[in-house]
């Protein structure tokens, strides 16, 4: 890659206008980044040259994680934007420890990594992704399981949140949070952590919108970041399913956006930055690219709109993690403690 001076498409949003949420550190972080998992349709140098795009168009947080196989690439971007003129205070990277990486020493290791491969000399936010140590092979069917997964153990979990907690100290990331977790996993969490998650990134859109867990992490002063915030319409294979409900294609929304004359898309952005989580949708297109960073800035949902969108929530899970579950005759549902009960 060639170096460039990087300035502001005429047509880019200026990156003080995008709305921030302070977290419990301090911090502020940019209410809408750009999501970086390829979703297995595109290339690690594809979405490393849309986190060039996206910086001209104004985007300065970016949501990563090792195993999204692509930190390497990304981190050459990264360090192209810094080089162009961005400095490193203005921007936002998120990165996540994957489940093989849970062992004592191995969080800490993986960190380290990441920040190699990304060019940075710490993470604004560090994730534990998934609360089991349980992984897959790569581009394995959606019914595989590993004979070596386990059910949420607190005190295992609680010992990656240990490593979690030194990576502060150490000052190699700035905050850390949980992702995938249900409201049962965070009271435990909650009571036993001497660090508390800045952030809970979890599916949301218009047909998830998992009020309860939204507002217990909201009382207890922990950020909801939402992934998939436009249905994730083009997620792998492995994570569809017959039931699977269609946000962009939901009568509420395409009325709305049809008023507003804007994408279905534009107006998932809007509600979920109105409901005041951090949004973190996928694209590679400019055009895409840029109306999502607009959702942040122009906003103009009215509190009917935001009603009606509250009426169309489906329970419909996208990402439902079946391949981590650890024992037979066990379904996804219980990766997820909908009866409030932490499944065993
Ligand atoms: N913590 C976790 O466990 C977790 C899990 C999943 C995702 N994530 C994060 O969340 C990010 C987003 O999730 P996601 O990619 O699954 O779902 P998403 O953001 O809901 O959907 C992204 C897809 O929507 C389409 N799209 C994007 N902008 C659009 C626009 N303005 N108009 C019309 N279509 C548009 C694009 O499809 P086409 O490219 O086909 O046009 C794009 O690939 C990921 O990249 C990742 O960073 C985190």
């Amino acid at each position: 890659m060639k170096d460039i001076k990087l300035t502001l498409a005429a047509d880019g949003i200026e990156p003080g206008r995008v709305p921030k949420r302070k977290l419990n550190t301090g911090a502020q972080m940019p209410a809408v980044g750009m999501g970086t998992f390829g979703s297995d349709k595109y290339s690690g140098e594809q979405v490393a040259a849309a986190v060039i795009e996206a910086a001209t168009l104004g985007y300065r947080h970016f949501d990563c994680a090792s195993v999204y196989g692509n930190e390497a690439l990304i981190g050459e971007a990264l360090e192209l934007v810094r080089r162009g003129g961005i400095p490193r205070e203005e921007l936002w990277v998120t990165s996540k420890v994957w489940n093989d990486s849970h062992g004592d020493g191995d969080v800490i290791r993986s960190c380290r990594q990441s920040l190699k491969d990304l060019r940075l000399e710490y993470l604004d936010l560090y994730l534990v992704h998934w609360p089991f140590p349980n992984f897959h092979p790569k581009g394995c069917s959606g019914d595989y399981h590993n004979p070596n997964a386990k059910p949420y153990i607190h005190e295992d979990y609680m010992r990656v949140w240990a490593q979690m907690e030194e990576l502060v100290r150490l000052g190699l990331v700035r905050a850390i949070g949980t992702s995938n977790m249900s409201a049962a996993k965070m009271r435990l969490v909650l009571r036993d952590c001497e660090v508390l998650p800045a952030v809970n990134e979890m599916e949301l859109h218009p047909h998830l919108q998992q009020p309860e867990l939204f507002k217990y992490v909201v009382d207890n002063g922990i950020q909801p970041v939402g992934f998939c915030p436009l249905g994730s319409p083009s997620r792998p294979e492995r994570d569809r399913t017959p039931d699977d409900t269609v946000d962009l294609e939901d009568p509420v929304i395409v009325k709305i956006a049809e008023r507003l004359g804007v994408h279905p898309a534009t107006v998932c952005l809007m509600w979920a930055v109105k409901r005041g989580e951090v949004a973190i949708p996928f694209a590679v297109k400019r055009v895409q690219l840029l109306s999502n960073l607009k959702a942040a800035v122009d906003n103009p949902l009215t509190p009917e709109d935001m009603q009606a969108i509250a009426g169309i929530d489906r329970g419909c899970r996208l990402i439902k993690g079946q391949v981590f579950l650890w024992r037979e005759g066990l379904s996804w549902e219980d990766l997820w403690d909908e009866d409030g009960k932490i499944a065993q």
